[in-house]
């Protein structure tokens, strides 16, 4: 079956053995992509079996080792490939050294993947994985909370300074220069911003968005009391709509790509409904923070169709299961 199908030319995906990239590698290898990934670790077997594992990986999968932080780490994995995913970046909690362990390798990082983007004359389009929070960070005096958040928005760095929150200020950070460095080196780029991803894990060890959730499961209130209010959306979901980004020859800027956005007590009341022999805590404390909702209408406007939170949590939940994380209920 998979000499039948007609090879879409080869991609790069960065930090290959992460949730979402893993995810995004089975979509682009079911759809025919030439796939080559970036890990730091290639002789690490446990960490990176689920990706030979992948259906069309043994014919069309090659990782090579690259690392953020090593300047033109990412020249050969690049050179020759028509689109590159750059995913990879720290997604990391509190830490003694932001700068060196989340800021430098999420900036200087994706600015050392485009500079061998420019390498490549058979580059056609750069995908940015940046996120929500790249949008949602913002001062409640600075935006109306009736009025949904699109694309056109940016995060307070000031805002995320003063608050001490690293992720969000290295995404945003990320994001912008890379904007800045594709339009003085002409480069096609759009971006991705997915809000809080939730699904199956392929990578048996859990990244820390997913052992969150699956700390919310176990009834465990203390991470997610911190999140508030929140967008949610299917990992697939995220893989689906980098896919469609990048074959869109009309797509272009930023894309939020949300399902919903709720706060925490209303997702804890709907999981509890749902699954109720699981010990979801009941409510959360009430944080001060500004209503806001998003609008998703630009990914939708390409005809893109989000999957329910039922959906998410059914299939995440599933996946925990299977994978031993969780105990059958
Ligand atoms: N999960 C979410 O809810 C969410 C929401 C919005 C946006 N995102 C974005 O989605 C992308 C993937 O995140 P994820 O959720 O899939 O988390 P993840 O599983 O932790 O993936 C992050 C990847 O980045 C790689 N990485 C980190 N530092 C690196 C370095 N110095 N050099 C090379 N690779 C490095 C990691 O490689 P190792 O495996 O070697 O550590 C890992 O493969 C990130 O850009 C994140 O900001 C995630």
């Amino acid at each position: 079956m998979d000499r039948k199908l007609e090879s879409k030319g080869r991609v790069c995906v960065t930090g290959a053995s992460g949730f979402l990239a893993s995810w995004l590698i089975k979509r682009l290898l079911l759809s025919g992509y030439h796939v080559t990934g970036t890990v730091r670790d290639p002789g690490n077997q446990k960490k990176l079996a689920h990706l030979w594992k992948l259906e069309g990986a043994k014919e069309r999968l090659r990782l090579v080792k690259a690392d953020l932080v090593e300047e033109g780490s990412f020249d050969d994995a690049i050179l020759g490939c028509h689109g590159v995913f750059h995913s990879a970046s720290p997604v990391l909690k509190p830490s003694s050294d932001p700068k060196k362990e989340i800021l430098d390798p999420a900036i200087e990082g994706t600015l050392n993947v485009l500079r061998s983007c420019k390498n490549n004359p058979s580059l056609r389009r750069v995908v940015l994985t940046s996120s929500s929070s790249a949008v949602r960070v913002r001062d409640p005096d600075d935006f109306d909370p009736n009025i949904p958040l699109d694309e056109s928005s940016w995060s307070s760095v000031e805002l995320c300074e003063k608050l001490q929150i690293w992720y969000p200020l290295s995404k945003i950070l990320a994001e912008r220069a890379a904007w800045d460095f594709c339009k003085e080196n002409g480069i096609d780029l759009v971006t991705v911003l997915p809000t809080f991803v939730i699904g199956p894990s392929l990578p048996p060890d859990l990244c820390s968005t997913a052992s969150d959730i699956l700390g919310l499961l176990k009834g465990e209130t203390e991470k997610f009391n911190w999140h508030g209010r929140m967008g949610y959306v299917h990992l697939d979901d995220v893989a689906l709509s980098h896919i469609l980004v990048y074959e869109q020859q009309s797509a272009h800027g930023r894309y939020i790509c949300s399902s919903t956005v709720l706060d925490n007590n209303e997702l804890a009341s709907l999981l509890s409904t749902r699954y109720p022999s699981l010990p979801i805590p009941e409510r959360f404390e009430h944080l001060e923070r500004p209503y806001y909702d998003l609008n998703t209408s630009k990914l939708k406007s390409l005809g893109f169709k989000f999957k329910t939170i039922q959906e998410m949590f059914d299939d995440c939940i599933a996946s925990l299961v299977d994978q031993g994380h969780l105990s059958p209920f």
